[in-house]
């Protein structure tokens, strides 16, 4: 399999117009530049992009939407959690708050720069804006429970298990920033591909999981429930992140196959595994003791699950065959089956304010 001709490096990654009109056949993902124009979304090729684009405007939400009362009441109250629980939940959203941040940033410093089909940038100018909610949820829940925001925002630094999760986020965007990668190499593509598991598969796949469940396992005790709805809306929205987030992967090796090698693929599935490390490190800092039920031994079950269903997607073998413990999860994902998700939410948007002379 011959590899892809080279581009010219000046027009890498630029927005130069082209004097042919564009065929849907010759778009690719990566690589377009010179040979198709990139700034034309038709003729649409990749109908999935469009669609993932379609149904994530369809999920338009703010957190201001979500009232937070209850939770600052039950959260005021001395004996409406252990210590351990109020741990738990700092813990979760010392994570968060700062990990959207660094996927937002991926989108917008990697992946944008990289893969130049205007269908699929339609979808990530849509991530992007979804990852800034995502940040303001997380100071608008740390803000409202007046949590010290500097201990939660600076948790990602001066927490072990924090850190290291996000440490193998943020190489990975250091890998492409660094290199100015050339996509049209073996060793480019690969690269890229890493930083797309790292970020689609690991970060919103997988490292974002434990959180989700201890968080929603106080919602299903009807404890934090302004928290909990915010999170059932991150949750949905992460998970349209991951399946485009595969989808790309996938286009991309069987575009380019000769990326695909053997020795890659042994690479990326020890990335996973290592993944679940920290992911399961993680979750035994955040429930030393275990609350609501849960424990590290669950969590772990948990965890190898959802990894092996990455793996499946990624069309690669499984690697450890566990059970899912919280058959909940599925359901609550599955927002078919979430009968009153949206029967609280506000849908008078403020539009007007702005256009007002
Ligand atoms: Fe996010
Ligand atoms: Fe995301």
């Amino acid at each position: 399999m011959s590899e892809t001709p080279k581009t010219d490096p000046e027009c890498n990654g630029g927005i130069r117009m082209t004097r042919e009109r564009v065929s849907a056949d010759n778009k690719r993902i990566i690589l377009n530049n010179r040979t198709v124009d990139v700034n034309q979304l038709v003729p649409i090729k990749y109908k999935w992009a469009w669609h993932f684009y379609l149904d994530a405007c369809a999920n338009t939400w703010m957190p201001t939407e979500v009232s937070m009362q209850r939770d600052i009441e039950q959260w005021k109250s001395p004996k409406a959690f252990t210590e351990d629980e109020r741990h738990v939940i700092k813990r979760n959203l010392g994570f968060f708050s700062t990990a959207e941040t660094l996927v937002g940033n991926n989108i917008v410093l990697s992946i944008y720069k990289l893969v130049d089909n205007p269908e699929c940038r339609q979808y990530l100018l849509r991530q992007a804006f979804e990852e800034a909610v995502h940040v303001h949820t997380f100071q608008y829940i740390v803000e409202s429970l007046s949590l010290d925001e500097t201990e939660i925002f600076n948790m990602y630094r001066e927490n072990q298990a924090i850190y290291e999760k996000d440490e193998f986020s943020m190489s990975c965007t250091d890998g492409i920033l660094d290199t100015n990668v050339d996509l049209a190499t073996r060793e480019g593509l690969q690269k890229f591909l890493d930083n797309l598991v790292a970020f689609y598969v690991v970060t919103e796949g997988i490292f974002f999981y434990s959180g989700f469940v201890t968080l929603l396992s106080f919602g299903r005790q009807n404890r934090m429930p302004g928290t909990c709805e915010q999170i059932q809306y991150i949750l949905r929205d992460e998970s349209i992140h991951m399946n485009f987030g595969i989808q790309l992967i996938n286009t991309i090796i069987d575009e380019n196959p000769y990326c695909w090698t053997p020795e890659f693929q042994e690479y990326l599935i020890g990335r996973i595994k290592k993944a679940v490390e920290l992911e399961c490190a993680y979750a035994q800092e955040c429930l030393p003791r275990g609350v609501l039920g849960l424990n590290t031994a669950m969590l772990r079950e948990y965890v190898q699950y959802i990894a092996d269903r990455r793996l499946e997607k990624l069309r690669l073998p499984i690697a450890y065959k566990s059970s899912n413990p919280f058959p909940w999860m599925s359901e609550v994902i599955d927002l078919k089956k979430e009968k009153n998700f949206f029967e609280t939410r506000v849908t008078e948007y403020q539009t007007g304010g702005a256009l007002e002379w």
